[in-house]
């Protein structure tokens, strides 16, 4: 695959947001990536985001900075997608980034259809990320399967199409997948814990479970992704969706209070608020038992993440997934002492960005290693696993009072 001009690359944002142009909460800025993977080639076309006022100044800021201002001289900010689409007919657009908040893709109802929106006003575009979660509407309710069917349909062009679980994308996630598939070991369990530090998470939207669907759906979804990774769903262990238990710790239990929290949780309606913790489990189709913690609950800036992997003779323990040198312990059938590896300098948002350039410039084979029909079996695990937990806590209520639980025996 080649693209007409090679020397540039023309790129369209959606959603001048955190995801696209970073925040102090974690890693991720996607513009701050390109510009390093594309450099002179990197051609801004435009910001689509309603809210223009944050657009524009994103685009002031790299136009102020003279190692961006040529990539973004060009940028336009634009309300929405069919006012860039008239606007930009004239250019042939390399690579759409859609960072825009789940409530608004995945769908085919009007104003929950941005993918769909894209793929009618865009229909040429060569690459296209769209972040995780693919939505926030319960796939219950609404049909993503007919974006999921447009979107295949698109990509046979051939396209590049990326979800944004660039944790798929760690160098010892890779490493972990190979001893797996070169011994033939089917996991017997992947154990995730997944802790997020909260008090620099202000945007309420994501403390509300009817906007951003709850912390299972829009967090802990990298790490439900990563289960389903490293448990080999695509050599047939796929995750049993009737299988899914779940309980929650809510915030209006005594071990959900939370002190620190950086904006005023009292606006949010009781009802929407999201759990402190969720823990769940399920089996896979070849025998895999996974686990899920994730937890609401530190204080500070870094997470705490941890994800276990046991197979017969072996067990891989992946630590601080999201920090610049995570660590993987390895016991294996030849010791009983870990072996402990660290790799410095990992930077899985730009090693997604990486395999998507290269495939658009037909350098290599290598295809993003999230798709959204995949991504679309961890969005419905997620899902189970805030019902099952829902579920819990509507059966539970009986036996508690004044948040305290009791056995109902005492
Ligand atoms: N991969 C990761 O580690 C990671 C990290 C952060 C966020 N994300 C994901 O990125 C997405 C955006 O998150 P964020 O933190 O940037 O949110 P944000 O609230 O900081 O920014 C979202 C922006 O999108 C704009 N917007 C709203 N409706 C829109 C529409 N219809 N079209 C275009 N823009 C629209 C908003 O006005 C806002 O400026 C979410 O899906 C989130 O889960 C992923």
């Amino acid at each position: 695959m080649t693209i007409a001009d090679p020397s540039i690359v023309k790129v369209l944002f959606i959603g001048a947001g955190d995801i696209n142009f970073g925040c102090g909460e974690g890693p991720w800025n996607h513009s701050i990536r390109l510009e390093k993977i594309l450099g002179s080639r990197l051609h801004v076309l435009g910001v689509v985001d309603p809210n223009l006022s944050r657009a524009e100044s994103q685009i002031g800021a790299k136009r102020a900075d003279p190692k961006t201002h040529a990539a973004w001289a060009g940028a336009t900010v634009f309300p929405n997608v069919p006012h860039a689409a008239a606007a930009l007919e004239a250019h042939s657009i390399t690579l759409i980034v859609n960072g825009c908040p789940p409530p608004f893709r995945g769908t085919t109802l009007k104003g929950k259809d941005l993918d769909m929106q894209l793929m009618k006003h865009f229909p040429d575009v060569r690459g296209l990320l769209i972040e995780k979660p693919i939505s926030s509407s319960d796939p219950a309710h609404f049909d993503l399967e007919t974006v999921a069917f447009g979107l295949r349909e698109w990509q046979a062009k051939p396209s590049v199409l990326s979800v944004g679980y660039m944790l798929r994308y760690l160098s010892p996630v890779a490493k972990i997948r190979s001893v797996l598939a070169e011994h033939n070991l089917v996991p017997m369990c992947v154990s995730a814990r997944y802790f997020m530090a909260y008090p620099l998470a202000v945007n309420a939207q994501w403390w509300t479970k009817s906007i951003w669907g709850g912390p299972v759906v829009e967090q802990a979804t990298h790490f439900v992704d990563l289960v389903r990774f490293l448990a080999g769903s695509d050599v047939g262990n796929e995750v049993v969706m009737d299988t899914v238990q779940a309980s929650s710790v809510e915030w209006d239990e005594d071990a959900g209070v939370l002190g620190a929290q950086g904006f005023d949780e009292s606006l949010i309606q009781e009802d929407q608020r999201i759990p402190r913790l969720t823990t769940a489990f399920w089996k896979h189709q070849r025998g895999t038992v996974a686990t899920l913690t994730h937890g609401v609950a530190l204080q500070g800036a870094e997470y705490s993440t941890e994800i276990e992997i046991l197979a017969d003779g072996w067990r891989f323990k992946l630590q601080e997934a999201y920090s610049t040198c995570p660590t993987l312990t390895i016991r294996s059938p030849a010791s009983n002492d870990d072996t402990i590896i660290e790799y410095p300098n990992e930077d899985p948002f730009a090693t997604e960005f990486q395999v998507i350039v290269d495939a658009l410039d037909g350098q290599s084979d290598q295809q993003p290693l999230s798709s959204w029909t995949d991504a679309l079996q961890t969005y419905k695990l997620t899902w189970a696993i805030r019902r099952a937990s829902e579920e819990t806590r509507r059966r539970n209520k009986g036996t508690r009072h004044n948040g305290s639980a009791t056995n109902g025996t005492s």
